[in-house]
């Protein structure tokens, strides 16, 4: 079964990215969330990031109305009854996606795929709610979507053969790279960011360093594109706690223990770029 109509729920920064790439590609896309105004942001970011794709002239006009044209808004999860594949990328909670793949099992038809965009938590957990855990997998976009070229691809215990070989046809399509990965905590991608992040933010809270001097010294001494403080406030803290959550509990080593500093700052709300505060204000 082609996919054609794809579902992407949450139309955060994550969400957003996913549902424009998509609709570049040729896809239909229903960009869904439960706040209209999440939904009116998400779209308007798309917008601007197409308009300035035309203004490099990377993209024409043309192009950039179809795409726009593919993308429709929803506020009804039962829209997903017209989808091939469903995207979910609400915030990094089990109880909220073990919801939305309980209900999106019920509404989607039977063919259709469910993929999790989670940057850490089990998909075998997730795909156990439903009755298709077959036909679940994990589909992680790294950020921002519309540049960064990696999905990585996660196998569920039941995940099948067919679904995988499916994801990773539409990753090529949307012009990535997928990389298949086992169902472990963190996966690749975090197992190995967000220890350096935590670690960053110790030498911070320990005050071996400011938070300016750590990027510095992991900008220019190791030639990251961003340091890791800056790219924490991009990732969000909430969504950086979540994950070392993931990995302390689900390896139960201390290793993992997320520093202090990070959890007060996610209490305080400050959670990075999206709230303009976190360890820089904007
Ligand atoms: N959305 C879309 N496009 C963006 C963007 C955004 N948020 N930010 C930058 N871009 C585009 C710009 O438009 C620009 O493209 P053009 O020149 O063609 O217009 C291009 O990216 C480069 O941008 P800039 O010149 O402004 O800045 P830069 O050279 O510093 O690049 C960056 C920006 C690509 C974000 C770069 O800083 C970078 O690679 N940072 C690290 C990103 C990273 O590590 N991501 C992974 C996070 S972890 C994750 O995603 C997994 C998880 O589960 C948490
Ligand atoms: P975000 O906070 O920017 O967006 C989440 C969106 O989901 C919000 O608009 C919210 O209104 C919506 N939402 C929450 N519950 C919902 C529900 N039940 N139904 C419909 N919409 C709902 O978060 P984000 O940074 O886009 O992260 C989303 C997911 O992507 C998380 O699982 C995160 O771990 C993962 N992820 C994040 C990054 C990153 O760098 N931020 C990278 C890769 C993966």
């Amino acid at each position: 079964m082609a996919i054609k109509k794809v579902m992407v729920i949450g139309a955060g920064q994550m969400g957003s990215g996913i549902a424009q790439v998509c609709a570049q590609a040729g896809f239909d896309v229903l960009l869904h969330d439960m706040k209209e105004a999440a939904l009116d942001k998400g779209i308007s970011t798309i917008e601007k990031l197409l308009t300035r794709a035309v203004e490099k002239d990377r993209i024409s006009e043309a192009d950039k109305t179809s795409t726009l044209d593919r993308l429709t808004k929803s506020t009804n999860l039962e829209d997903a009854k017209s989808c091939d594949l469903v995207i979910e990328a609400v915030v990094e909670n089990m109880d909220v996606k073990t919801k939305v793949f309980q209900q999106l099992d019920e509404i989607t038809p039977k063919h259709a795929i469910l993929a999790s965009n989670t940057s850490s938590l089990p998909i075998t957990e997730i795909a156990a709610v439903t009755n298709r855990p077959d036909q679940v997998i994990g589909m992680h976009f790294m950020n921002p979507v519309p540049v960064m070229k990696l999905v990585e691809i996660i196998r569920g215990l039941q995940t099948s053969d067919a679904t995988y070989q499916a994801i990773e046809k539409m990753t090529n399509d949307l012009n990535k790279t997928p990389v298949e990965v086992n169902d472990f905590p963190g996966f690749v991608s975090n197992r190995i960011l967000m220890p350096m992040i935590n670690e960053a933010i110790y030498t911070v809270y320990e005050g071996v360093a400011s938070p300016e001097d750590v990027d510095t010294v992991m900008k220019l001494g190791m030639n990251h594109p961003m340091g890791p403080l800056t790219l924490a406030d991009f990732i969000g803290l909430d969504t950086c706690l979540y994950i070392m959550e993931v990995l302390y509990e689900g390896f139960g080593d201390s290793k993992y223990r997320p520093c202090p500093l990070l959890r007060k700052y996610v209490k305080a709300g400050w959670l990075g770029k999206k709230t303009g505060r976190g360890f820089y204000q904007y």
